[in-house]
């Protein structure tokens, strides 16, 4: 079996509310997360919860030397993963709900884009909340932020939930094609602030 694949399993058993997927994310479904971004124009691109790297692969691919990636995971193995798998990417084993605090002590007060790989339907309602506010605290207005969600849990009604808080939240939301090849198959919230 692939090694991420068996430490995404394996960090599931141990906490599957937090870490919210058996697999990983595809790499297609990377590539339609980080193609709202503006590589030439960002300073600073956050990524809220990546995991093995997928979606950070997509962004280090892209990546110019003026911009600078903050990482923020909260699981404990994945960051320890991603700083021998990026050692010239900042990343911090601490909650998205944390990032104004994060960023403060970097020095940068706004970012850019903000790619999320948070397991929005298993998170509990009051930390929702509050990484929602996080977000309006540090992207600057005209900023983006994308974030995904499973096909199959649309009929959820945490899905609706979602849906209805980037739309309060955000001045423009747009959604991207289905991507069929992510297990499960998956799409994005591209939401302008
Ligand atoms: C569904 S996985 C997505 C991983 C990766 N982005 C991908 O798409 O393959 C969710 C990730 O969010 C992380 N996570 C959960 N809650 C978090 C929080 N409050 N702050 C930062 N990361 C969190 C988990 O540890 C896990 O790595």
């Amino acid at each position: 079996m692939d090694g991420d694949l068996l430490k995404f399993l394996t960090q599931f058993r141990n906490a599957p509310r937090s870490v919210g997927a058996i697999v990983p994310s595809s790499r297609e479904l990377a590539e339609a997360m980080i193609a709202p971004i503006d590589f030439e124009k960002a300073r600073v691109i956050v990524e809220f919860g990546p995991g093995t790297g997928v979606m950070t692969t997509a962004i280090v691919k892209k990546l110019s030397p003026h911009t600078r990636y903050v990482g923020v995971e909260v699981n404990q193995t994945f960051c320890q993963t991603l700083t021998v798998r990026f050692p010239h990417l900042h990343f911090f084993n601490r909650g998205a709900q944390d990032i104004k605090e994060i960023l403060t002590s970097l020095g940068v007060d706004s970012v850019d884009a903000i790619i999320c790989g948070l397991p929005w339907a298993s998170l509990p309602i009051d930390l929702q909340v509050r990484i929602m506010s996080a977000i309006s605290d540090v992207l600057r207005p005209g900023g983006v932020f994308v974030t995904f969600a499973y096909l199959q849990g649309l009929v959820m009604p945490a899905a609706g939930m979602l849906r209805r808080r980037l739309k309060a939240q955000f001045a423009f939301v747009k959604t991207t094609k289905i991507i069929w090849r992510n297990v499960p198959p998956a799409f994005a919230y591209v939401c302008y602030r």
